[in-house]
């Protein structure tokens, strides 16, 4: 199938490990010119450099979403390098293990402001020129938490925040050829997710091997019917798909990516 990507420019947030780090590479396969994002440059050329050696075309951006000035310095810099951003990825985020009574206010507001504030930065810098170009894809990376929540109460909130605002976005710009949609992962291997996974290890008493500490969290908690837990991949393939013109009767959705984690119809 030929996704009719090709010429299509792109940034992706939080590409610079994870979930994003996938995106960019599988979206620059497609033959997008991607801009990679983080606030670690080391990691982010780390990425560039490996999409360019696969043939691909990247270039770098950096900086702190949580903070006006960042987002702005990471617009200027994507608009400057492509011209355009036909394809926003709005992935950047952060989770962190605490129970109800162990978060703080400030943690939670802390939290929705590097997960939701921060789409909202980006979103807003970069629609007007969207508009302009008549067509645009914006995805924004929610959870299975969203709807399915567990600890971490102040993330999964941030993340059904994140549902909300992509349906009453892709009602803001009905008829400008713009659709936005949410993508719900379930439990995917990242150095994110991973770091998680030995801090539930060691409290458990599982050890540090991530293999029998994943085994153990795929018969407890982050058990599901497709009986593994998902790579990055699994996920860009979706966003790749959503991304391309072929999806433009998609739009307001949230498409789960869980291996059937969440026992929901939708
Ligand atoms: N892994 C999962 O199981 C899972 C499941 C559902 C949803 N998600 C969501 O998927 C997204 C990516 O998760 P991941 O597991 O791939 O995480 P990850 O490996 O920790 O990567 C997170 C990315 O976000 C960037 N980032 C974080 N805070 C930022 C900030 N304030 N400003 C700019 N960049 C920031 C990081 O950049 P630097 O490190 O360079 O700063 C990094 O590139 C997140 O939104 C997460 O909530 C993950």
């Amino acid at each position: 199938m030929d996704l009719q990507l090709k010429g299509k420019c792109a940034l992706i947030t939080g590409s610079s490990s994870g979930i994003g780090e996938g995106i960019a590479k599988a979206l620059a396969q497609e033959g997008v010119t991607v801009v990679v994002h983080g606030r670690n440059e080391t990691q982010a050329s780390r990425v560039v450099q490996e999409i360019v050696a696969n043939g691909g075309e990247a270039f770098i951006a950096i900086g702190d979403l949580a903070t006006d000035t960042g987002a702005e310095q990471v617009v200027d810099k994507a608009l400057s390098t492509l011209g355009a951003v036909d394809i926003l990825v709005n992935n950047a985020g952060a989770y962190f293990l605490r129970d109800w009574m162990n978060s703080t206010p400030s943690q939670w507001i802390e939290l929705y402001n590097i997960n939701v504030v921060s789409m909202v930065r980006i979103t807003l810098l970069l629609v007007p020129q969207m508009r302009e170009l008549g067509w645009g894809r914006i995805i924004n990376m929610s959870s299975s938490v969203a709807i399915q929540p567990m600890s971490a109460p102040d993330y999964s909130a941030t993340k059904a925040a994140n549902l909300n605002l992509t349906v009453s976005l892709a009602k803001e710009l009905a008829g400008t050829g713009i659709t936005v949609n949410a993508v719900s992962p379930g439990a995917i291997v990242t150095p994110g997710l991973n770091g998680i996974m030995l801090q539930i290890g060691s409290a458990q008493g599982w050890g540090t091997d991530l293999e029998q500490i994943q085994q153990h969290m795929l018969q407890g908690m982050m058990s599901n019917p497709t009986d593994r837990l998902g790579t990055v991949e699994d996920v860009a393939h979706l966003v790749t798909f959503v991304s391309s013109p072929l999806a433009g009767y998609i739009n307001g959705a949230n498409l789960r990516v869980d291996g059937g984690w969440v026992a929901k119809i939708n």
